[in-house]
């Protein structure tokens, strides 16, 4: 067996060692692994990592982190993560592409639902449309405002009374005369934020306010072109955004509360005529602010209303990018007396170590437990705090500082995918003792308590029941003592019920030359062509039609082949000079690692002449489409017989072409 070279390189222990070092320094040459994270049953997501910096969980509240991070992150989307940090579902490019905003637990049609703004960000605004995903993930409905505007801006979606209607925010360029603004030769250019409320089932739009009915630009703290987002008001693509809502909420009354982030005020809006009921805080507020201000603030929540008082939330980010009102960012309940038209502030939520500036987005979300989660906006931090202020969990999501985040949130969440659960499986032998090892992911499944085990020699079973063992973070690993070609896994609740099973799975077993750069339980990334040292090596072109895969007659499944690359037994008994060879070589790469550095270039043509040897043999199947810059001409020796010895030994330097149907050397 190819295998057993290991056994005998034990001696050549300074090989190893060598070895060793070099897969330790491309382990360490490894790029930004903990922005991103891996998973070996789902690599087609990067997600996010959350590193919790510090938490008391007995001090959290149930549930878990809603968070949508984008700009440079390689992933932008919504994520959810558990109370322990551990991925829950990562939805990049689940519910359409551009980014993903507010990510929420929303009551649509009697059931929770996702809801959040989809779309393409804009400079301090966006263009897209609500999206409301069922527990399965399932986009249920878009929702688009009316009116003949722009589409949905990204600050607000938010269904309400259970989803019957929604509210959105639309950021809407509008002319307008600018000369108190010296734009006095033509037409100027404001953004009009508007906000509807729209009937979800119609898209009837049932409330409609514009910031340019009731609020006077002259009241702006950000003027044209004096921030990043302000605009030059110069151009339609260049509104100045005076006003810049970025919050609505709404009570059992029918009004609605709205934050400006340019005007530095939290306006209280009648649902009745649209009216200015009262303003709190900016440059004409409607009450005497006692003990605190604000500015460039964000998510302004109604929180307890009746005759005589309103207490709110808000997030205060206190800096523009430019200029800091605040020494760090932090969340903020009010308590706002009508009686003595006095606010003052009852809560206070700053960051560890009182540093953290946001200059742009950030959230505040009170819980039901009266905990409260925060979001900080353009740092990668979400954090949660007791009632009375205790920070009781802090995390990043990324080490980069350019990906951020608009808001997170957290909520009770039950989920049961439609898609199925995801498996990879390995060994690292095709021998009956080599142990193989099974991943198993569920993205956003949330009722997975345990994972059942199966494998199988045939596609098509039986299927040997090997063990069930809980679940672990987003992907589970489990290591059985005994080799399968096939694998398959079940998700179990905790009732013991099944709540989906995977694929059937082929396992991956690495070519006997690949096998030694392998461990038992996985084989790690490749970092370089060809064997360290191979300066210039790049990738080279096999002869097209080796068969590296398995096949599978989907007419009749039980009829399946093995990779040519992952010679079975029965084959090695008919080839025992090609076993040699394998033998030859392996022994010659350990050599060549040994005086590596003398012998470097030797060794790696040596390697590839034998290498060159094992191809000539396995060759099979039809050359692919698109493959035309293959060296060789394919016609030759297909027209030859399958018996012609030329076929069959590596004396011709010219490859060989056969059709897969031709190929049964058992
Ligand atoms: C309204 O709430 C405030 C604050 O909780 C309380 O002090 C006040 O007595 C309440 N007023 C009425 C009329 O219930
Ligand atoms: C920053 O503050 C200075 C001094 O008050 C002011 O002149 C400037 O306009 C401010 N800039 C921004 C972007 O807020
Ligand atoms: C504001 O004043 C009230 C009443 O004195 C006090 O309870 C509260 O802690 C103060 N808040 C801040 C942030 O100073
Ligand atoms: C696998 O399938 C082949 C072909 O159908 C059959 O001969 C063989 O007995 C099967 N092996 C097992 C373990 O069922
Ligand atoms: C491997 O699977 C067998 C069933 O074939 C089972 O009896 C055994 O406990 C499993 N071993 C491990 C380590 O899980
Ligand atoms: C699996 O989970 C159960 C229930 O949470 C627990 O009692 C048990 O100890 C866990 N088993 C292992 C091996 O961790």
């Amino acid at each position: 067996m190819v295998s057993s070279i290991f056994p005998s390189a034990r001696p050549f222990a300074p090989a190893l060692v060598l070895l060793g070092v070099l897969l330790w320094l491309s382990a360490i040459s490894g790029t930004n692994a903990e922005d991103t994270a891996f998973y070996k049953s789902r690599p087609d997501l990067y997600p996010l990592n959350l590193k919790i910096e510090s938490s008391y969980p007995k001090k959290l509240s149930p549930g878990y982190y809603f968070i949508t991070p984008y700009w440079e992150a390689k992933s932008p989307g919504p994520y959810i993560f558990d109370n322990d940090g551990n991925l829950v579902w990562c939805g990049w490019g689940n519910s359409g592409g551009g980014v993903a905003h507010g990510m929420h637990v929303c009551k649509y049609q009697g059931a929770d639902h996702l809801c959040f703004f989809q779309g393409n960000q804009q400079k301090g605004y966006a263009r897209g449309h609500g999206v409301i995903l069922d527990n399965q993930y399932r986009i249920v409905r878009s929702v688009q405002p009316g009116g003949g505007m722009a589409s949905s801006d990204m600050h607000e979606f938010r269904p309400v009374d259970d989803g019957k209607t929604a509210l959105m925010t639309v950021y809407q360029q509008r002319q307008f005369d600018m000369t108190p603004w010296n734009i006095k030769t033509g037409v100027g250019w404001v953004m009009d934020c508007v906000f509807q409320e729209v009937d979800v089932e119609t898209s009837e739009v049932v409330f409609e306010w514009h910031s340019l009915d009731h609020v006077d630009p002259s009241l702006s703290y950000t003027f044209p072109t004096h921030t990043d987002t302000s605009g030059t008001g110069l151009k339609v693509t260049e509104p100045w955004d005076y006003f810049h809502i970025n919050s609505i909420d709404k009570n059992a009354d029918g009004d609605y509360l709205i934050s400006s982030r340019h005007t530095c005020a939290i306006y209280k809006v009648s649902g009745k005529d649209g009216s200015v009921i009262w303003r709190l805080h900016g440059a004409k507020p409607s009450f005497k602010n006692l003990n605190f201000s604000f500015s460039q603030q964000h998510d302004a929540r109604f929180l307890y209303e009746n005759a005589t008082h309103t207490v709110l939330s808000l997030y205060n980010n206190g800096d523009n990018g430019f200029n800091q009102t605040h020494p760090f960012s932090s969340g903020m309940i009010v308590l706002i007396d009508h009686i003595e038209n006095t606010a003052m502030q009852i809560r206070d939520y700053g960051p560890p170590g009182k540093a953290i500036h946001s200059s742009s987005q950030g959230n505040l979300q009170r819980l039901p437990n009266q905990n409260v989660v925060m979001g900080w906006g353009n740092n990668p931090f979400i954090s949660e705090h007791t009632e009375d202020g205790e920070l009781v969990m802090w995390a990043r999501f990324t080490l980069s500082k350019t990906i951020m985040n608009y808001r997170a949130q957290k909520f009770e969440w039950d989920s049961n995918p439609s898609d199925s659960p995801a498996l990879w499986s390995y060994a690292r032998s095709p021998e009956l003792s080599s142990p193989t090892s099974f991943y198993v992911s569920w993205n956003g499944a949330t009722r997975v308590k345990t994972w059942r085990f199966y494998g199988a020699v045939n596609l098509t079973g039986p299927y040997t029941f090997l063990d069930e063992v809980n679940k672990t973070g987003f992907e589970t690993e489990y290591t059985n003592t005994s080799f399968y070609t096939w694998t398959k896994v079940e998700a179990v609740d905790r009732n013991g019920d099944v709540l989906g099973t995977s694929h059937r799975k082929y396992t991956f077993v690495p070519s006997p030359e690949l096998r030694e750069f392998c461990r038992d339980k996985t084989c790690r990334d490749a970092s370089f062509y060809g064997f360290s040292g191979d300066d210039g090596a790049s990738s080279s072109i096999p002869p097209a039609g080796v068969n590296t895969v398995p096949w599978v007659d989907p007419y009749n499944p039980e009829i399946w082949s093995q990779p040519s690359n992952m010679p079975k037994q029965t084959i090695y008994a008919h080839q025992g000079n090609w076993t040699i060879g394998r033998l030859l070589a392996g022994g010659t790469l350990i050599l060549v690692l040994i005086a590596f550095t003398a012998s470097a270039v030797y060794g790696v043509r040596y390697y590839r002449k034998h290498q060159q040897q094992f191809v000539n043999l396995h060759e099979s199947a039809e050359p692919l489409n698109g493959m035309a810059e293959r060296k060789f001409s394919p016609i030759r020796t297909a027209n030859m017989p399958w018996w012609h010895w030329r076929r069959w030994t590596g004396e011709d330097d010219e490859p060989h072409y056969f059709p897969l149907s031709e190929l049964s050397p058992q």
